[in-house]
Order: structure tokens, then sequence, then C-alpha cells
């Protein structure tokens, strides 16, 4: 009997319709679009407005799409497992949000928070769950509205985020196809080069907090990209030589989209030629835990079955990872 295969079966994304440009931030710091293009490769990203609008809302359309695609309903879906740094609440879980929110109604869930590698981790999750013959329909959502916890008088960060969300259907599958490996890792010796100081239960919100901006993201730039750019890149290579594959045997790299400079370094340790990299950097920026589902929406036209695709993350924590599939559908 073959062995029964976590695969992909559907994508969708959402992005909100609000554009805030290279030229739109030179309004609001000290910043200009040659310096942003050239150090991290974005022109603009997207941002949620409109009040009471949470991540849980860029999800709801993201899924519904993803239903309509695969011809499902809601309440087909075993488990919803959210990745996601900015929550609509602390608790309860954004996933149990989701799911009232769409009707998932035999689904249980949880949010899994790993920064920038949340979705990998997500899939990577997934995937034991319907290889254990455990659940038929795991749902995977990535996404973020990092506008609610980016300052915007912070010209090293308000450049780089964005808000999105994207998501992905698991299914099992026999016919060899799915995901066929991950590499996940973590070292929370990095917590303090990219995180949120207040909020949490180590420090909670308090007058003080919120006048000297703790509620916001803190990155120490220099810091995070010497990590990134050599985690990620290696970890991709790492997946690929475990795995026999030389780069003309993987069809797209997926990289989590940090800096396109990041992105490149990834493509050139592996191999892979720049047109079989996915990049929509200039477009969406940083959306974190959207970025790789966003990727795997916008191409997923161009996928084919059996296309093997190496997705690669690195984020805050540090979290890092890669993932080998091959394309189901
Ligand atoms: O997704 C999760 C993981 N996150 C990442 O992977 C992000 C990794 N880091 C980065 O992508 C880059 O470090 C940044 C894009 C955040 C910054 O680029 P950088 O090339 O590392 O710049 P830097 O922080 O070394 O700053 C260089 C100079 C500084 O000026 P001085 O000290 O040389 O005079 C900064 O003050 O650029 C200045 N600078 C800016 N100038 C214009 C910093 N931000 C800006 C800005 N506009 N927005």
């Amino acid at each position: 009997m073959n062995k029964i295969l976590a695969a992909i079966t559907a994508v969708h994304g959402y992005v909100p319709d609000s554009v805030l440009t290279n030229h739109d931030l030179e309004r609001i710091v000290d910043t200009n679009d040659e310096w942003i293009t050239s150090r991290t490769g974005i022109k603009e990203r997207r941002i949620l407005t409109g009040e009471g609008l949470a991540t849980s809302d860029m999800a709801v359309p993201a899924v519904n799409g993803l239903l309509t695609k695969r011809g499902i309903s809601a309440d087909q879906i075993d488990l919803i497992i959210f990745c996601t740094s900015t929550p609509d609440m602390l608790f309860p879980a954004t996933a149990n949000i989701l799911a009232d929110k769409i009707g998932a109604k035999n689904a249980w869930g949880y949010d899994l928070q790993a920064a920038c590698s949340g979705f990998l981790f997500g899939l990577a999750t997934a995937a034991s769950f319907i290889e254990s013959g455990k659940h038929s329909k795991v749902l995977v959502v990535g996404g973020d509205k990092m506008s609610s916890i980016i300052n915007y008088e912070d010209r090293a960060t308000c450049i780089i985020f964005g808000d999105g969300c994207g998501c992905a259907l698991i299914e099992p599958n026999s016919e060899g196809l799915g995901i066929m490996d991950s590499i996940l890792k973590s070292d929370g010796s990095g917590r303090e080069f990219l995180y949120q100081r207040a909020g949490g239960s180590l420090k909670p919100a308090t007058h003080e907090t919120v006048d000297a901006k703790e509620h916001y993201a803190f990155q120490e730039g220099q810091s995070v990209f010497k990590f990134a750019v050599t985690n990620m890149a290696d970890v991709a290579a790492e997946i690929m030589e475990k795995n026999q594959l030389a780069a003309e045997d993987v069809a797209w790299l997926v990289p989590h989209q940090a800096n396109k400079r990041i992105i490149d370094a990834t493509a050139n340790r592996t191999g892979i030629p720049s047109e079989r990299v996915t990049v929509n950097i200039e477009r969406y920026g940083n959306t974190t835990n959207g970025t790789i589902p966003l990727c795997l929406w916008e191409w997923e036209n161009q996928f084919k079955k059996g296309d093997n695709l190496i997705i690669a993350a690195f984020g805050g924590g540090f979290t890092w990872g890669s993932l080998y599939l091959k394309w189901a559908y």
C-alpha cells in the first residue's frame, strides 16, 4: 500500500485594497524610495484600514475563496491551524474566531506563533495530522495585520512590513505527491533582535509601556539580516542535499519575503535561477505569516502536478526551516 502523504489541494489569498507606497512613506518618515528599493526590494505594501477589522477579517475572504475553488463547505474542515503573530486578541485563538466567522462548525483549531516561519511550521504540523490518519482536511492559514504593531515613526521597521493573508488546504494523497520532507529549527537566544517588548505576561500593558511605544515590533535589522541571510540559504540547501535534489530538479523556490537581498542569497546558495523563484515583495512587503501562502496563491497557475517545490523561511525567535513538496494538482 502506498504511504499516505499530505498534499496541498487548494490555495487562496487576500490582500487589502489600501496601498502604502514608498513615496507615501517619504511623507511620514525620513526615508526615500531609492533607499527602500535598493535595501529591501519593496515598492509598496497593503494596509488593512477600517474600524474593527483584524487579522481574521483578511482570512475570511481568503478561506472562502479557497473553499469555492475546492468545491467544499466550511463544515467539512477538521482542523484550522492559524499561523499569526498578530492574533485578533491574545486569547481566544484566532483559529476559533475564524471558524465561527466562516461556519466551520466541525473544526477544532489553534494558533501557531513562530513569527515569519509560522506558515512553514503550520504546513509541517498539518502534514502530521494527515499522515497519521487522524484528519483528512486541515486548513493552514498564514496572515498578519502587521500595521497593528508597527510604529510609523520608526523608519527601520515601518518600511518593511505590510498586511495580508493566505491559506492552504491539506488533504491525504496516495499518488506519492505532497509534503516529502521538512527541516524545522529555532533558537530562542535570538529573541532580543526581533520582538514586541510589552503586552505579554512579562510586561503587561501599562500607561508607561504605551508611552514608551513598547507595543510595537522592535527589530535590530542588521543582526536579523545576518542570521536570516545565512540560515535561510543554508536550510534550503540542506533539504535539497538531504533529498538528493539538484537545482535543475527543483521547479520552484518559494522563499519567505523579508528582503529581496535575502531571497537572492537563498537562490544563489541553492543554484535555482531567478525565473524559478517566487517574488512579490515589491508589491506586498513582508506580511510575516502571509508571505509564503500569498506566493503559492499568486504562482498557483504556473505550478504543474509533480513539480518539486522548496519552501524556506526565517523569522523572529529565531525560527527557520525548509520544506520539500511535490505539487499535487
Ligand atoms: O522577516 C523576519 C526577519 N526580518 C528580516 O529578515 C529583516 C532583516 N533586516 C533587513 O532586511 C535590513 O536590515 C533592513 C532593511 C531592516 C535595514 O537595512 P540595512 O541595510 O541593514 O540598513 P542598516 O540598518 O544597516 O542602516 C544603514 C543606514 C543607517 O544610517 P547610518 O547609521 O549608516 O547613517 C540607518 O540609519 O540606513 C539608515 N536607515 C535608513 N535610511 C533611509 C535605516 N532605515 C532607513 C530608511 N530610509 N527607511
